[in-house]
């Protein structure tokens, strides 16, 4: 019997939540594992600097979609600049598996992804408002 850890990473695998297309998204980014190719892409609409709505798509291994249908649970609702907080340690826990340092990759992509995402959109606030 796989651990419940396990069961649960396989059935986010499997039945990933917050798949799909989110419309009139705020936030649109993508990128891949360079050791393997695998793809993680985040959707998300943003209302009054909280995440109000999240989506995201992939390709690759159960590791990182697991971690990616997870993380979108976690940080619906979420401010972004708390988003930005979320670190390596928490995803390890969120998972609740124990990774060899190439799966640590896998379940960092969506993460990384995350990250990138929410620096850039924070980075063109700032310099609208410094247009302003
Ligand atoms: Fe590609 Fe896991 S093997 S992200």
């Amino acid at each position: 019997m796989a651990s419940p850890a396990l069961e649960n990473i396989l059935d986010h695998y499997r039945n990933p939540r917050n798949y799909g297309e989110l419309e009139n998204a705020d936030i649109r980014v993508k990128d891949s594992n360079p050791l393997c190719g695998d793809v993680v892409e985040m959707q998300i609409k943003v209302v009054d600097g909280v995440v109000k709505d999240i989506r995201f798509r992939g390709k690759g291994c159960a590791i990182s979609q697991a971690s990616a249908s997870m993380l979108t649970e976690r940080v619906r609702g979420m401010r972004l600049g708390d988003v930005k907080d979320i670190d390596r340690q928490q995803i390890i826990e969120m998972l609740g598996i124990e990774l060899s340092p190439v799966r640590l990759k896998c379940a960092m992509l969506s993460l990384k992804v995350l990250k990138m995402g929410v620096y850039t959109y924070l980075g063109e606030k700032l310099r609208e408002k410094d247009e302003d």
